[in-house]
């Protein structure tokens, strides 16, 4: 008998390792468990042992009894708790995504614009935002009485007339020329604040990106070759190009830089205005005013320059056409990009 009892409580094992769903846990139960069962059907056979086995056999059957209910309650459970879990999955559902999160469409320019220009050997610099009067306006040739320092334009600092909200990213042309010695070759990104109506086109904060090139000889051919190879890199090699003559304090000769219409192919949209031409940028030979005043001599040196406004080109990268939406921060357009 106890023999019987061994051989039994292997096969429960046995089953046991194969009950993979509430199925076949229900024929281990009917197999074993029930009145007719295999444990039961000992139990029954006990009254036919001799008195003196009959506790040690009866030990032995109660043991098996209890680890086969013990097993059967637990699998029961673990089964059923799966199979609920389970069966409030809709599969017919789509997956959710997880929003990893990406670049801002405006960091993203400012990246890509920083890839090119540093594979092109110019490092980045940075100044600050609060600017005073003379790398703002004094030291880039702004003639006393230029309108952008006026307070129509600028925001100045209340407390300190010498201190103002840099309105572009060229005082930090001004920084680098003071602080380093030619050659240097370096883009400046950064946020740039005026005093303007807020608009489709227009806000009172947005970001530029300048860059300066100064060593002995450096040309206007050059400043060309660079802008083109930029904007090939950045746009399509299939661009074509325009320079017109145009007018910065701190830069003479001074031109606006123009590409071929790329959303229509020149043929003329509502972006490029039917012109078929983008302007993308300002550039020019550093004025001599400008480097006497970083304390780089004009005789020996030459520099070229160039400034290009990042939520404009962004605009034209991603088909946004209120500037506003860069900044609304709203979740339906950034996940779009
Ligand atoms: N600072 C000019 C602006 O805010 C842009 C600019 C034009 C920068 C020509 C330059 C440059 O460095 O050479 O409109």
């Amino acid at each position: 008998m106890i023999e019987e009892i061994r051989e039994v409580r292997k096969k429960v094992e046995n089953y046991i390792e194969n009950i993979k769903d509430l199925n076949s846990l229900e024929s281990f139960r009917l197999e074993f468990l029930v009145k007719k069962g295999r444990i039961q059907n000992l139990f029954d056979r006990l009254k036919d042992i001799p008195n003196t086995e009959k506790p040690l056999i009866g030990k032995e059957l109660n043991i098996l009894s209890k680890f086969a209910e013990s097993i059967h309650k637990k699998l029961k459970e673990e089964l059923e708790a799966s199979a609920e879990s389970s069966s409030e999955i809709d599969l017919s559902l789509p997956g959710r995504r997880n929003f990893k999160g990406s670049y801002h469409p405006v960091l993203k320019t400012i990246e890509d614009f920083v890839k090119i220009f540093e594979s092109m050997g110019f490092i980045v610099a940075e100044g600050p935002d609060i600017e005073d009067g003379f790398h703002n306006f004094d030291a880039l040739n702004f003639a006393p009485d230029h309108p952008a320092r006026d307070m129509q334009d600028t925001f100045f600092i209340e407390s300190d007339e010498e201190l103002l909200l840099r309105t572009h990213t060229t005082p930090v042309q001004v920084r680098i020329m003071q602080s380093q010695k030619p050659p240097i070759r370096a883009i400046m990104p950064g946020r740039v604040y005026r005093n303007e109506a807020i608009s489709a086109r227009a806000l009172a904060e947005f970001h530029q990106i300048d860059g300066i090139y100064v060593d002995k000889n450096v040309t206007f051919a050059e400043l060309k070759a660079t802008m083109i190879a930029f904007a090939k890199r950045m746009y399509g090699e299939d661009l074509k190009f325009r320079f017109r003559p145009s007018y910065f304090p701190f830069t003479e000769p001074s031109a606006e830089v123009d590409i071929s219409c790329y959303l229509c192919n020149s043929k003329g949209c509502r972006v490029c205005k039917y012109s078929g031409w983008l302007e993308i940028a300002g550039c020019g030979m550093v004025h001599p005013n400008v480097l006497k005043a970083c304390g780089i001599e004009p005789e020996e040196y030459s520099a070229y320059a160039f400034g290009f406004g990042i939520e404009r080109i962004t605009m034209l990268r991603t088909g946004i056409d209120d500037i506003r939406y860069l900044y609304d921060n709203d979740l339906r357009v950034l996940k779009q990009f």
